[in-house]
């Protein structure tokens, strides 16, 4: 399939938010990625579902949350009213995420599970078929900015493997450090989404730079 880019807002300049969304929008940003954070799961903390519904105003594109939040289930139901059409929560957040993805899925949206660095693909074996999405962390979530952990190249090809055998639909996401410098790499391993923070909004031309990321991949 066709490779996707998500820029996240996470880098983006909320005082200008709307420019900055209308701006990756008119370049051709596939998914909006949104970054959700507790202060729990994660030393950070973002926004809920306030800013999400007002956001939601704003732009007609796919709404990608990543729940790096603690008892994600008590939440993905306000998550989903605020509009978001894909609902990614943590396998390391939560004890029940077969349950979890099923609701996901009831809810309408499309279910995904992130895992990070330290969390093996072996670990997705038995709810692969109740994925939508994996979302393959390449840095430890918490701060855009960082930098790209190598062993995501191997992993990736292990969920490639995984899922071409027992659910083909299921997209792999990656998430940390992506930029021009392995993007062209990450979609050959086998990844369908870049989510891409700091490379876009910190550049001066946020939808100049997707467009060159898109043109080497
Ligand atoms: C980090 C977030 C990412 C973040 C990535 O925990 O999940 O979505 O925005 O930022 P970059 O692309 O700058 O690494
Ligand atoms: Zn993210």
């Amino acid at each position: 399939m066709a490779k996707l880019i998500a820029p996240s807002l996470l880098s983006a300049d909320f005082a200008r938010i709307a420019d900055q969304i209308a701006d990756v929008q008119n370049a051709g940003a596939d998914w909006l990625h949104l970054d959700v954070m507790d202060g729990r799961f994660v030393p950070n903390i973002t926004w809920g579902p306030k800013i999400i519904g007002d956001l939601r105003k704003l732009s007609p594109l796919v709404f990608d949350a990543h729940l790096m939040i603690e008892e994600p289930e008590r939440y993905v139901e306000d998550f989903r009213e605020a509009g978001c059409d894909r609902i990614t929560f943590h396998l390391e957040a939560t004890t029940h995420a077969q349950r979890l993805l099923t609701r996901i899925r009831e809810l309408g949206a499309k279910a995904g599970v992130a895992i990070c660095p330290q969390t093996p693909i072996l670990m997705l074996e038995d709810i692969i078929d109740e994925c939508d999405l994996v979302l393959v962390m390449s840095v430890n979530p918490g701060f855009g900015g960082q930098k790209f952990i190598p062993r995501t190249f191997e992993k990736v090809r292990q969920a490639r493997a995984l899922i071409d055998g027992r659910n083909p639909l299921c997209l792999i996401e990656v998430d940390g450090g992506v930029g021009e410098r392995n993007a062209r790499e990450l979609t050959d391993a086998g990844v369908d989404v870049l989510v891409m923070g700091s490379t876009i909004f910190g550049a001066s031309d946020p939808g100049a730079e997707l467009r060159r990321i898109r043109s080497l991949l």
